[in-house]
């Protein structure tokens, strides 16, 4: 399959390249397209056929449940047969915006897009081409983030073609995406809610708005012991993060980085802006400012893929902050660094 790529701008869309691609959506085929979070590979969520490709073009197993976007609060009552006033009251205070909820699913909904779950996870992205792409298809589109899976979400159109070139029928090109990491997964079927996976909208966030949230127990060994997750996020160069703190990070990453090349392997570091001089004689890149959390995650996995495209075999990162969008960034970087 030939893969056709269209260049959209997100500030002046042009709706005749809007329609082509939602007919390919009606028409059960693959459009990858752009989202302030990251580039989602999106499929019609109530055809089942076109749902079962985007487990195909990803080598995504089925027991993955899927997001379906939505650009129009109704769609979720569609969707979802119980939606309960806390829904509601995020949805006002996040959408558009990087938040999923999930939720009780309808009849509408296939066991095939929420893995035979009971639950369905929906949201509605704040990216002007996401959105006129849905109202044009005329129903909820699933998408996953549109790299091959267990790699490195996609930021920038390149980077999807990098994984899926040849294998979806259309690559909506949007420009880089703004946020960088994908959306926060809130299960609100449950009381307290809690948060499956950390993402655009910040735990510190989500609190002002409806007070108590629990990060769920996968999050948090995560946190304890990442050795225990499932790897994830993965650039193709072996990943090690260095999670100590000021001078002792520096020291630590340095010793692994002079052990590793005097093994004979081409070695990145990525490091906050204000250590970049603290590595003398080593290849670094900048992830950001340890303080500009939300530059780091916007920065985060076009980082990681730099350094696969340009050969490296071993990145070294600088652990970051815990709070804010620091805490999506440090789930991601665990599971990218899980041994392989
Ligand atoms: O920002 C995002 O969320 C991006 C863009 C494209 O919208 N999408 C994305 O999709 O990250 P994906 O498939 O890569 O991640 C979906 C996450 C997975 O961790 C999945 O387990 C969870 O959402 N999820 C989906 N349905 C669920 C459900 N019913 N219950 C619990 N978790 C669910
Ligand atoms: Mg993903």
């Amino acid at each position: 399959m030939k893969t056709k790529i269209f260049e959209i701008n997100p500030k002046r869309i042009d709706l005749a390249k809007i329609k082509i691609a939602a007919e390919e959506i009606k028409k059960g085929n693959l459009v990858a397209f752009p989202t302030e979070t990251v580039y989602g590979l999106g499929a019609d969520a109530i055809n089942e056929k076109a749902v079962a490709k985007i487990f195909q073009a990803k080598g995504r197993p089925f027991n993955d449940p899927l997001i379906a976007h939505i650009a129009d609060i109704k769609e979720l009552y569609r969707l979802s047969k119980q939606v309960p006033p806390v829904a509601l009251k995020l949805a006002k205070a996040f959408w558009p915006g990087p938040l999923t909820l999930v939720l009780k699913k309808s009849e509408l909904v296939s066991g095939i897009v929420t893995a035979g779950l009971d639950t369905v996870a929906v949201r509605m992205p704040a990216d002007n081409i996401a959105l006129s792409l849905i109202r044009e298809s005329k129903t909820p589109i699933v998408a996953p983030s549109a790299n091959l899976f267990g790699k490195t979400s996609p930021t920038t159109a390149q980077h999807v073609a990098d994984d899926l070139d040849g294998k979806i029928e259309m690559i909506i090109d949007g420009g880089k995406t703004k946020v960088g990491v994908e959306s926060t997964v809130l299960d609100i079927t449950t009381r307290p809610v809690q948060v499956l996976r950390a993402g655009g909208i910040s735990l510190e966030k989500l609190k002002e708005v409806i007070g108590q949230v629990k990060i769920s127990k996968e999050l948090e060994i995560g946190f304890r012991s990442p050795g225990m997750l499932k790897s994830h996020y993965s650039p193709q160069a072996k990943l090690i993060l260095v999670e100590k703190k000021g001078d002792t990070q520096v020291e630590e990453i340095r010793r692994f980085a002079s052990e590793y090349i005097a093994q004979g392997f081409k070695v990145g570091i990525m490091v906050k802006e204000e250590n970049q001089n603290k590595y003398n004689g080593f290849e670094v890149k900048v992830i950001g400012k340890g303080t500009e959390l939300e530059i780091c995650a916007t920065n985060l996995f076009s980082t990681l893929r730099s350094f696969d495209k340009e050969g490296f075999e071993i990145i070294i990162a600088e652990g970051l902050e815990e709070h804010d969008l620091g805490l999506a960034i440090m789930e991601r970087l665990r599971k990218a660094s899980t041994p392989k």
